[in-house]
C-alpha cells in the first residue's frame, strides 16, 4: 500500500501574507506525510486533513486577526489577536498586521499541539537583525528582551542568544560604509556528493576539463569586478564551495593570484578559503594558502564517528580530520574552523560527546554547529524522509549540549542563522574564541556591507546605507548559463553598486 498524505489546507482572508503562514504552519505540521497547500475556500474533502483559516478583520475602528483550526470539517479552535496591542519599535502598520496574524495563528495552534516552539512566531532565517534593528532604537536589553519574549514569543534562552550575538557583532558591523565591501567566491566542485548536500557542487569525476573551464570563466569575472570596484575598500574574502581544495593546486593558486591581481588587497581584515574535506588537504596546498595570507580555513569533520562519515558519503575518517589539523597548524593557520551538523542519521546524544571530545582535544578556533535540514534534492530527504524528522527533541538536546560545551570551552556564540526544513525548527550557531571571529560571516549574515558573490550560484549582496536596504543578485546555479551569460551577471551587478 503506497504512503497516505494528509492534507493541511491553509484559508485565507483580507490580507495577503501567504508566504510567512506557510511557513509558521509547516512548523506544527513537520512531517513529510503532511502536505501544506493554499486552498480557496475551508469545504474540506478530507476527513483526517486540517483546514488552518486566517483572516484579517476591520471593524470600522480596529484590525483584528483571526485564526481557527478546523479538524474533517469541524471546528476545533479560534484566537483573535488585536493588532492595537502589536507595539515593537518602529513597525510600521503593515509589519504590526503581519506580526499579529502570525500571533493568532501560533497562539491557537500553540495551545492546539501543545508543541514546544522556541523561535516563537519568527519563520526568518536571520533573527539577530531583528535584535540590531531594536538596538539602533537605542532601546534598553530588558526591553529588547521584553519585545521577543511577549511580542514575538521566542523563548528566553533564544531570545538572550540572539541579544548577545548582536551585542558582539557590532563593533564589525559599524559604522556603516557604502564604500566597504567583502568578497566571495564559490568553487562548486567536490570528490564525492554527501547525501544530505543540495548546494550546486559538482563531483569531480575523470573529465577535468569542466574545471579548467570553470576557473577561466571566473578569472573573467574576478577581472571585471574587480575594475568595477576600484576605489572602493575591500575588507574581507571568502573562497567556499562546494570543496575549494579539491580542485588542482595550480588552479586554486591562479584564482588567488586573480584576486591579487584585481583587488586592492592592502586593508584587507581577512582571507578564508574553505578546506572543507580533509581529504583534500596536504602539506603543498596548505603551504600555498599561507603563502598568498590566507589566515582563515575551515576544515570540516561534521562528526567524529567513522560510521556515521560512511553512511553519509564522505570519504574520510575521524584520523584525517585529525591530521589535517594537526598540520595546518604546523604550518601556521591562526584560525581554524570546523563545522559540525546535528542529527545526522543514527547519531544521537552519546555520538556527539563522541565528536565534542575530539573537537575539545583539536581546539579549533571556530566551531560552527549546524541542525540536519533535510533539503529537497538532497539524498537523505528521498531515502530516509521521516525516520529522521522524528528526533526533534533529540536535537534540542544536542542543541543544549552543544552550548553547555561551547561555554566549557571559551567559545562565545558570534552568529546565528535558520534554515528551512531544519530539524525542529531550530538553528545553525556559529562559536568563536574572543576575537577570532569570522567578519565575513557577519557581514553576509546582518547584511549591512555589500558582499560581491563571483562564482557559481553566488549571490552578490549590494548595501545600500542611507536605506538601510540590500539588493541580492544571484548569478547562475548551473553551470553552462554561468559560463555562457557571464557578461550579463557583470552588468547586473554594475549596475547597482552604489557611486
Ligand atoms: C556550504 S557547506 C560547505 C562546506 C564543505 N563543502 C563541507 O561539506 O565540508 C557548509 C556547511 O554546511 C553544513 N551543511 C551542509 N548541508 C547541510 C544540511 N543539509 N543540513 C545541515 N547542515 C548542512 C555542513 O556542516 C557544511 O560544512
Ligand atoms: S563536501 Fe560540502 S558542498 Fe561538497 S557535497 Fe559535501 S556538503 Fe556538499
Amino acid at each position: 500500500m503506497g504512503r497516505v498524505i494528509y492534507l493541511v489546507g491553509i484559508v485565507i482572508e483580507g490580507h495577503t501574507y501567504k508566504h510567512d503562514i506557510f511557513e509558521l504552519v509547516r512548523v506544527f505540521f513537520p512531517d513529510s506525510d503532511m502536505e501544506i497547500v493554499f486552498l480557496e475556500n475551508k469545504d474540506i474533502t478530507d476527513a483526517n486533513g486540517y483546514i488552518v483559516e486566517s483572516i484579517l478583520n476591520y471593524n470600522g475602528m480596529k484590525y483584528i486577526g483571526i485564526a481557527r483550526l478546523y479538524r474533517g470539517g469541524e471546528l476545533i479552535g479560534e484566537h483573535c489577536e488585536s493588532i492595537e496591542d502589536i507595539h515593537i519599535g518602529n513597525l510600521d502598520m503593515g509589519q504590526r498586521i503581519k506580526t499579529g496574524i502570525k500571533k493568532s495563528i501560533y497562539n491557537l495552534l500553540v495551545r492546539i499541539f501543545e508543541i514546544d516552539v522556541p523561535w516563537g512566531i519568527l519563520t526568518g532565517i536571520r533573527p539577530v537583525k531583528i535584535v540590531h534593528n531594536l538596538i539602533d532604537l537605542d532601546m534598553e536589553e530588558y526591553e529588547i528582551l521584553r519585545i521577543l519574549i511577549t511580542q514575538y514569543r521566542i523563548h528566553r534562552t533564544k531570545a538572550k542568544l540572539i541579544l548577545d550575538i548582536a551585542k558582539l557583532q557590532r563593533k564589525y558591523i559599524y559604522p556603516l560604509s557604502k564604500d566597504r565591501y567583502s568578497i566571495y567566491i564559490g568553487i562548486p566542485f567536490c570528490p564525492t556528493r554527501c547525501v544530505y548536500c543540495s548546494f550546486p557542487a559538482y563531483r569531480i569525476g575523470k573529465n577535468y576539463d569542466m574545471v579548467k573551464a570553470y576557473v577561466d570563466t571566473l578569472l573573467y569575472e574576478i577581472d571585471k569586478m574587480g575594475k568595477i570596484m576600484k576605489g572602493k575598500l575591500l575588507n574581507t574574502i571568502y573562497i567556499g564551495g562546494g570543496t575549494p581544495t579539491a580542485i588542482n593546486i595550480f588552479d586554486l593558486e591562479r584564482i588567488i593570484d586573480g584576486i591579487f591581481k584585481s583587488f586592492p588587497m592592502g586593508e584587507v581584515r581577512e582571507f578564508t578559503v574553505e578546506a572543507g574535506r580533509p581529504d583534500t588537504i596536504n602539506i603543498e596546498v596548505l603551504s600555498m594558502l599561507r603563502e598568498h595570507g590566507v589566515n582563515r580555513i575551515s576544515i570540516n569533520p561534521q562528526t567524529m564517528n567513522d560510521s556515521t562519515l560512511k553512511l553519509i558519503g564522505r570519504n574520510h575518517d575521524k584520523y584525517s580530520t585529525i591530521s589535517a589539523y594537526s598540520l595546518a597548524k604546523d604550518v601556521g593557520f591562526d584560525i581554524i574552523n570546523m563545522d559540525i551538523i546535528l542529527g545526522l542519521p543514527g547519531e544521537s546524544i552519546d555520538e556527539l560527546e563522541n565528536t565534542l571530545h575530539a573537537i575539545e582535544e583539536m581546539n579549533p578556533e571556530n566551531l560552527t554547529v549546524h541542525t540536519l535540514s533535510l533539503k529537497r534534492g538532497s539524498r537523505l530527504l528521498m531515502e530516509q524522509g521521516n525516520r529522521i524528522l522524528n528526533k526533534r527533541v533529540d536535537v534540542q538536546h544536542m542543541i543544549e549540549r552543544t552550548q553547555m560545551f561551547a561555554e566549557d570551552n571559551g567559545y562565545l556564540p558570534y552568529y546565528l542563522y535558520r534554515q528551512k526544513q531544519i530539524l525542529g525548527n531550530l538553528e545553525n550557531v556559529g562559536y568563536s574564541k574572543l576575537n577570532k571571529e569570522c567578519i565575513f560571516n557577519i557581514a553576509m549574515m546582518e547584511e549591512k556591507e555589500t558582499v560581491i558573490g563571483m562564482g557559481l550560484g553566488a549571490v552578490s549582496k549590494i548595501y545600500y546605507p542611507q536605506e538601510n536596504r540590500i539588493k541580492r543578485i544571484p548569478n547562475f546555479k548551473d553551470l553552462v548559463q554561468y559560463n555562457m551569460r557571464i557578461d550579463e551577471l557583470i552588468d547586473k551587478k554594475k549596475g547597482s553598486i552604489p557611486k
